[in-house]
Formats: structure tokens, sequence, C-alpha cells
């Protein structure tokens, strides 16, 4: 694929944070449709590069169309899209549970990729995993999502583990650091101290880790000498079984992904 034309379909969390960091990008093209028009007036103050088309002159103008409008107000995008398509072009879902070969079915194409991004990725931290119909898509795919972080191809069987650990895993995370800053508080610190040494020593832990690539379980032992504070603490979270409890999250939402795809 030449220089992109991409039209972007539903402007809300995720369609606005790709419609922003493509409308910066040199060399590319970005078009997109919302039928909210207080979004698209938003739209043409924020990105006025982007240009609002109905949802048939985007389908026919672009080479790369990505649907980012809630799975259940997909289907009648797809009824109208799949008039315009040509076979060239590249069309990206990022609904969550909706498969390639429903894609395929409601759209009568193949040059499909699905991706599951994550809500880190509205600030550029993201992490996106995408499967693809055909091997065409992937190069695509890769360059213009990167524009929300990393970005990890996967076999399609795996997306309902992904969806599982990368898209529901912030919200693990955000939980587990509300607990920790109240802990923090129970032990008698005041708001403002906890959330600035909590969070401070959460992004410094990933930085860390992600910096020195050091395994985590390493880790665990530089910091926690025998008979010290951090044993102490340790020990809570192995006799309340820390990793069951994970691995039980992680499984649970797993089986909701698959549930929702029915
Ligand atoms: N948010 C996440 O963390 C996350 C993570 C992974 C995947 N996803 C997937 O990303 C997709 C979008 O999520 P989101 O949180 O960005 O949703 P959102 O904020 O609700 O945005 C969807 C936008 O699409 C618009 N829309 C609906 N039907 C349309 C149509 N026919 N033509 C044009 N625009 C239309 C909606 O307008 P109205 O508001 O007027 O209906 C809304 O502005 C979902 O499929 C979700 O599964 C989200």
């Amino acid at each position: 694929m030449k220089a992109f034309r991409i039209g972007i379909i539903g402007i809300g969390n995720m369609g606005g944070a790709l419609l922003k960091g493509l409308a910066a990008k040199k060399g590319t093209q970005v078009f997109f449709a919302e039928k909210d028009s207080a979004k698209r007036r938003v739209v043409r103050r924020v990105c006025p590069r982007a240009k609002a088309l109905s949802l048939e002159e985007l389908t026919k103008t672009s080479n790369v169309v990505i649907i980012c409008v809630k799975p259940q107000d997909l289907e009648p995008v797809l009824d109208v899209i799949k008039e315009y398509l040509t076979a060239e072009t590249l069309v990206i879902s990022i609904a969550a549970g909706v498969t390639l070969k429903k894609l395929r079915r409601l759209l009568r194409h193949d040059l499909l990729a699905r991706v599951m991004p994550n809500l880190p990725a509205l600030t550029g931290n993201g992490v996106s995993a995408f499967t693809v119909a055909d091997s065409r898509a992937s190069r695509a795919v890769r360059e213009i999502f990167s524009i929300l972080g990393s970005v990890l191809e996967v076999d399609e069987k795996k997306m309902d583990a992904v969806t599982a650990v990368s898209g529901s895993g912030p919200g693990y995370f955000a939980f587990i650091l509300a607990e920790f800053r109240t802990a923090a508080r129970r032990a008698g610190l005041s708001e403002k101290e906890a959330v600035f040494l909590v969070d401070q020593t959460f992004g410094g832990t990933a930085l860390f880790l992600g910096k020195t690539g050091l395994h985590p379980m390493e880790m665990v032992k530089r910091v926690a000498s025998p008979g010290g504070t951090t044993e102490a603490g340790l020990s809570v979270l192995k006799q309340r079984k820390m990793g069951k409890i994970l691995a039980e999250t992680v499984k649970a939402a797993a089986a909701r992904s698959r549930e929702l795809k029915k």
C-alpha cells in the first residue's frame, strides 16, 4: 500500500486518539465519519487537517477504513460501507469480540484486520494486539497502530487471552493501585503522600524492569532481604495466594470474552 488515505469511523475514545495521531503524520490523509455533530465540531477545531465525510464518501475515498464504533453499532456501519469497498480497501475493526469470520461474512470482503488496543493508547502508551485475515494487512496495521504505543501480531485464537490480559489489564492495575493507595492511608500517610508514594513506586518499578530487563522475581529477591520488611509483606501475598487470584482473574475475563462473541 503506497500513501495511506485513512478513514476513521466513530470518533470516541479510540477513534479520537487515532485521528489525532494520524492527522499529525506527514504524507497521510485522514478522513472521519462521526454521527455526533458536537464531536465533529471538536475534531474540526483540534484536527483541522481531518475532513468529515459521510460513510459512503469515506469508504470510496480511503484505502484504509478503521471502524471504531461500539460493537452494538457495528452492523449498521458494515451494512453501508460494504457497498463501496474495493478489493484493495483494508478494513480494520477494533470492536471487542467481533471475529474476522463475522467481519468477512457481514462485509463479503477479505482484506481485513482485527485490533485490540487498550486504554493507555489515549496517551500513546498503549499496547495493541492484532490479527489479520490477509498477510498484506500486517505492515499497514503495525504502522498505523504504533501511533498508539506498542504493537504485537497474534494468531486469532489468542484474541480472548489478549482481551483478558492487555485489553482488561489496565483495569486490574488501576484497581490494585487504588487499593494500594487505601492501604497506604491506613498505614498512616496523608492522601497526598499516599498517592505520591504509591504512584511513583508503581511507575518507577515498571520503568526499572523495562530499562534493566531484570526478571520480576529477580527484583523481588533484590528488594526482600531475609527477615526484612518486604519479606514480611510478601508472606501475606503468598499466604493469600496472589498468583492464584491473578490466574482466576485472567481466566474469568477470557471466558467472558468467549461468551460475548456468541
Ligand atoms: N475504550 C477502550 O479501552 C477499548 C479497548 C479496546 C477496544 N475498544 C473498542 O473500541 C471501540 C470504540 O470504543 P470507544 O471507547 O472509543 O467508544 P466510544 O467512545 O463510544 O466511541 C464510538 C463513537 O462512534 C460513534 N458512532 C456510533 N455509530 C456511528 C456511525 N454509524 N457512524 C459514525 N459514528 C458512529 C459514536 O457516536 P455516539 O456516541 O453518538 O453513539 C461514538 O462517538 C469499541 O468497539 C470497543 O470494543 C475500546
